[in-house]
């Protein structure tokens, strides 16, 4: 691509956060019309190359260019004047403000404060309209929607401006199959408007599919940039983590053994609508469904987040001295780490994680069981516990005592894996565990939950990654409307197989 037709033409941008350095000279061309995909590890530094890009970010070196003109960003709301679009990673709504209000935000913003237009109105009603998503409504408060309708206001606020490009970090991380559909359709007509999407994304089927280039960056540097359709996902996965990746999915050899958790005939307030599933110990049992089906619902009544309205749920676990006992009970998150049962949710933002906090007390503290067995450590020892996870993980940090505001999006997700094993359960409920993790580090990811279930844990995963379950699991279930339809053996389902379930909740023949 020659630099004079490049609508976007980034080169030797350095950022030094202290003493890290998350970007080292790096240069990225995009034409316009051109979806462009930005791919790296963990903590490669795409977040945060965008960030300059949209000046929330101000670089120590590096120049920008804009269809030729240079650009210097003071600050986000000069860069959308600009024309420069970005739809963030870690979702930049304000949760106590509309969904339109959301929208026009930054727009209009006026000394005098707010003014509502005729036009404003327009557009907002015609950036949702795009989302094909009539239940998202201009006057719902964005912080009581779910993470899906989140990402989706998010994206239809880059819609709202006319943009010359498009900024789309991990866009589809929450989103269904149907959602991700008319996304890429959107991603489609900007293309033939000329608008240029820079995406990124660690499912690299989906960059292959949207994007015509794509840009690799590892530790802060460009190492390779190409055009989309000479390449391979394994040369691609080879460029970001420097070498081959041997297996996606490493298989820990493990025996089933006696039900450790009961979930029987469960049902919330409005979901799940009746759900029972036996989890084995040394099992790894997967929960298919799409989005809104209950998966995560259920994982929460389960956990004791949300009410339970009907049913029981029996948790066998080994207490202290190895004797098991069996307990029926009212759940609620307290009694339920009490009985060995943790869950790492969906949502790390609203219930995961303490952003403002360090890394150390994240995984170590338990807002939920502060006095636990896992309570009472000397500062040393939380730090050798600490490093120990930052190694296990490879969680890009300057140590434990680092916040965790501070780390990449995956490496967060890391935290957050890292302070449920630590607490070292016996049932472990994973809500989309992978989330936002690149490939290697999913493999690495993988093998814990593997090696967990070889130690006689019992796990159960919701995820939306077909893949994923069926490279991990020993079972998969597949829920629909609130209801488990059917559950068997992974190695006999296909990926269409459970898309189709999923979808019309009518269960094949036999088990
Ligand atoms: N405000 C900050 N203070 C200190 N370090 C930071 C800050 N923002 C980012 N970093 C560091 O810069 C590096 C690059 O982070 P960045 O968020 O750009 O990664 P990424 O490629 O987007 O990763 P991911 O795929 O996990 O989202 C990381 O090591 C991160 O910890
Ligand atoms: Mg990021």
């Amino acid at each position: 691509m020659s630099g004079a037709a490049a609508r976007l033409s980034m080169s030797g941008i350095r950022k030094r956060f202290g003493a890290t350095t998350a970007l080292d000279g790096v240069s990225l061309s995009v034409a316009p019309g051109e979806v462009h995909a930005l791919l790296g590890e963990n903590g490669a530094g795409k977040s945060t190359l965008m960030k300059v890009l949209a000046g929330a970010i101000r670089p120590d070196e590096g120049s920008i260019a804009l269809d030729g003109a240079a650009f210097e960003p003071r600050d986000p709301l000069s860069a959308r004047r600009a024309g420069i679009a970005m739809i963030y990673q870690e979702l930049n709504l304000a949760p106590h403000l509309t969904v339109e209000q959301n929208l026009t935000l930054g727009i209009e913003a006026r000394r005098a404060g707010w003014i509502r237009s005729a036009a404003h109105r327009d557009r907002v009603i015609r950036a949702l309209a795009q989302l094909d998503r009539p239940d998202i409504r201009p006057a719902a408060v964005v912080g009581n929607l779910p993470p899906a309708a989140r990402q989706l206001v998010e994206i239809a606020r880059a819609l709202m401006t006319e943009a010359r490009v498009i900024v789309m970090d991990e866009p589809t991380s929450s989103l269904s199959l149907a959602d991700i559909e008319h996304l890429f359709n959107i991603i489609h007509n900007l293309r033939a408007a000329g608008v240029s999407v820079v995406y990124i994304s660690h499912f690299l089927e989906e960059t292959q599919r949207i994007a015509n280039r794509y840009t690799v960056l590892r530790d802060g540097r460009s190492v390779q940039a190409g055009s989309m359709s000479g390449a391979s996902i394994a040369s691609l996965v080879e460029a970001m983590i420097g070498r081959r990746l041997d297996e996606l999915f490493p298989r820990v050899p493990r025996r089933r053994g006696e039900i450790a958790l009961h979930v029987d005939e469960v049902a919330g307030q409005r979901l799940p609508k009746r759900a029972s599933l036996a989890l084995h110990r040394g099992e790894v049992l997967g929960i298919a469904g799409l989005v809104g089906a209950g998966r995560t619902e259920l994982l929460r009544a389960v956990f004791g987040l949300d009410a339970v309205r009907e049913g029981k749920i029996r948790i066998t676990a080994i207490s202290g001295g190895g004797n098991s006992f069996a307990a029926e009970f009212r759940p609620s998150p307290v009694r339920s780490l009490v009985r060995g049962m943790g869950l790492l949710s969906e949502d790390r933002a609203r219930e995961g994680l303490a952003a403002s906090r360090t890394i150390a007390d994240n995984m170590l503290l338990s807002k939920l069981a502060p006095l636990g067995r896992w309570g009472l450590v000397s500062p040393a020892a939380a730090r050798r516990e600490s490093q120990k996870w930052i190694e296990r993980l490879t969680i890009r940090c300057r140590g434990g005592d680092q916040t965790v505001r501070d780390l990449s999006g995956g490496n967060q997700q890391k935290v957050a894996i890292a302070r449920l094993l630590h607490h070292d359960v016996d049932v472990l409920l994973l809500d989309e565990p992978t989330r936002g993790i690149d490939v290697g580090s999913k493999a690495q990811i993988y093998r814990l939950i593997g090696e967990l279930a070889a130690r006689g844990k019992a796990v159960l995963v919701v995820s939306s990654y077909m893949p994923e379950l069926l490279g991990l699991c020993d079972r998969i279930a597949v829920m629909h409307r609130g209801m488990i339809v059917e559950t068997r053996a992974a190695e006999t389902w296909t990926e269409h197989e459970l898309i189709a379930i999923a979808a019309s909740g009518k269960g094949a023949a036999g088990a």
